[in-house]
C-alpha cells in the first residue's frame, strides 16, 4: 500500500501534531504533510516550521469556503485528516470529502464530556468536578455532531482522589502521546 499523506488541524499548541509529525516520519504507512491552523498565534506553527512541515492558516471563516480548504488539501496530495484540538465545527463538504478518512481526539471517554464547549481543559474540569475514578482519551470518526462520530478507539488510566485536574490533563495527554499515532497507523493500513 502506498503512503498515505494527512493533514492535522489544530488550534492550540499542537502537541499531538509535533508527536504524529515525529512517529510518521519512520512510518511506511502514512507521513504528516501539512498541518492547517486557525489561529495564526498558535505555537503549532512554531512546531511545524521547527519540523520543517508546511503549514496553512485557513480561519474559521475561510474553512466554509470549500473552495478556499479543497485545493489546499488537494495540491498535498492529502488522503486522511486528523483533527488535533482543532476548535472550529468540521463543515458538510469536508466531512464528504474525507469518508472514514477524518478523526478526532477528545480528551475524555465519551460520550462522557463531549459537546460544545467542552475541550482541553474544561473537559479534566469536568472530571475532577465529578469525581471520576478514572479517565481516557477517545479517537472517533468526525461528523457533523460535535464530538458525537462513531468511536474507533479509547484508552483509559485510573486517577485517585488527590488527582488535581492538572494531574488528570497530564495523565490523559500521556495516552495521547502513546497512543493515538499508532491507532491512527492501524486505520491507515485498513484503508488498502
Ligand atoms: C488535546 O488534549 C486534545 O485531546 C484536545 O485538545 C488538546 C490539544 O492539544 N481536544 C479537544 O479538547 C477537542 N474537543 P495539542 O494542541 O497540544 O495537541
Amino acid at each position: 500500500m502506498q503512503s498515505v499523506n494527512i493533514a492535522v488541524f489544530a488550534s492550540g499548541s499542537g502537541s499531538n501534531f509535533e508527536n504524529l509529525a515525529r512517529y510518521f516520519s519512520h512510518s511506511e504507512k502514512g507521513r504528516v504533510v501539512l498541518l492547517v491552523c486557525n489561529k495564526p498565534d498558535a505555537y503549532a506553527l512554531e512546531r511545524a516550521c521547527n519540523l520543517g512541515i508546511d503549514s496553512a492558516v485557513v480561519t474559521k471563516a475561510e474553512l466554509q469556503q470549500p473552495e478556499k480548504v479543497m485545493p489546499l488539501l488537494r495540491r498535498y496530495g492529502v488522503g486522511f485528516v486528523v483533527l488535533a484540538g482543532f476548535l472550529p465545527l468540521i463543515p458538510d463538504y469536508m466531512i464528504d470529502a474525507f469518508p472514514q478518512r477524518m478523526v478526532n481526539i477528545h480528551p475524555s471517554l465519551l460520550p462522557k464530556y463531549g459537546g460544545k464547549g467542552m475541550w482541553g481543559h474544561h473537559v479534566h474540569e469536568a472530571v475532577k468536578a465529578a469525581g471520576e475514578t478514572e479517565t481516557g482519551m477517545t479517537v472517533h470518526w468526525v461528523t457533523p455532531q460535535c464530538d458525537g462520530g462513531d468511536i474507533i478507539a479509547q484508552r483509559r488510566v485510573a486517577l485517585s482522589p488527590e488527582d488535581t485536574v492538572d494531574d488528570i490533563a497530564q495523565k490523559e495527554h500521556v495516552l495521547e502521546m502513546e497512543h493515538f499515532p499508532k491507532i491512527i497507523e492501524e486505520l491507515l493500513d485498513g484503508l488498502g
